[in-house]
């Protein structure tokens, strides 16, 4: 027992893009991914949450966020986990890329959310990050199917999804902002109707961190 990873076996898992790096997130990234956060990820007019986190005052939302990142971590349990990835760009961390699961062992199946920060948008990253954690899913976890969703004004959101070939799974309501109704529209992707990107995802750290995820 000699590094970090050797007793949290997450914290030496890798996936590596053309661009850009996915990491479980460490707390020593924890300050740049305040940044990204503080830097902005969307028009405060339109909340596409479905908690609205960066409402927050500039304090509470950077307590609150660290508190996320050691929530998430605690809350992992063989099968049932969320894993925030912090997504490396040029040698900084730019947003985060999530994966959950719950009972993955039965279900087979994983939900994604993703940010990233304003100035790295619409470069093609999001669907670069969200590409990974499918090639990932799919290929390294056995994984059957992956769920997202978006509120239906989010073009950015559904564009990721659908150029990598997610489908409709209905639509739901939600209150994101008090007194704000917004529309989600639920979406949905099969293994076998991935639309693959060109390259290949590298994977590191994998064997250890298995029987966890996949319960
Ligand atoms: C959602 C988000 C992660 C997408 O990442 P991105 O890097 O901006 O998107 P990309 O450049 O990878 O775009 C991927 C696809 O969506 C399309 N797209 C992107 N922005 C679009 C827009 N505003 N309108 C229409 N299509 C759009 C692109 O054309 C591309 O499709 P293609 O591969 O068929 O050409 C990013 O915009 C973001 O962080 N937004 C704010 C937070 C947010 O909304 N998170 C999701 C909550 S559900």
């Amino acid at each position: 027992m000699t590094r970090l990873s050797d007793v949290w076996p997450l914290f030496g898992l890798e996936l590596r893009t053309p661009r850009l790096s996915l990491t479980p997130v460490r707390d020593e990234q924890l300050p740049e991914l305040i940044n990204a956060v503080l830097d902005g990820i969307h028009d405060p007019a339109k909340m596409p949450f479905g908690v609205p986190w960066t409402d927050a005052p500039r304090d509470v939302l950077i307590r609150e966020t660290v508190k996320h990142q050691w929530r998430q971590r605690c809350s992992v349990e063989p099968g049932s986990w969320t894993i925030n990835f912090a997504v490396s760009f040029e040698g900084r961390v730019v947003g985060m890329q999530d994966v959950s699961a719950r009972d993955f062992q039965l279900l087979r199946t994983i939900h994604s959310g993703s940010w990233l920060t304003q100035s790295v948008q619409s470069r093609g990253l999001g669907k670069e990050m969200r590409a990974a954690i499918l090639l990932f899913a799919f290929d390294h976890l056995g994984a059957a199917a992956a769920l997202s969703e978006a509120a239906d004004w989010n073009a950015a959101s559904r564009g990721v999804s659908h150029s990598l070939g997610y489908g409709p799974n209905g639509v739901s309501e939600l209150v994101a902002r008090p007194g704000e109704v917004t529309r989600q529209v639920h979406l949905r992707l099969q293994a076998d109707g991935f639309n693959r990107p060109e390259w290949t995802l590298r994977v590191e750290g994998l064997e250890p961190v298995l029987p966890l995820l996949t319960g």
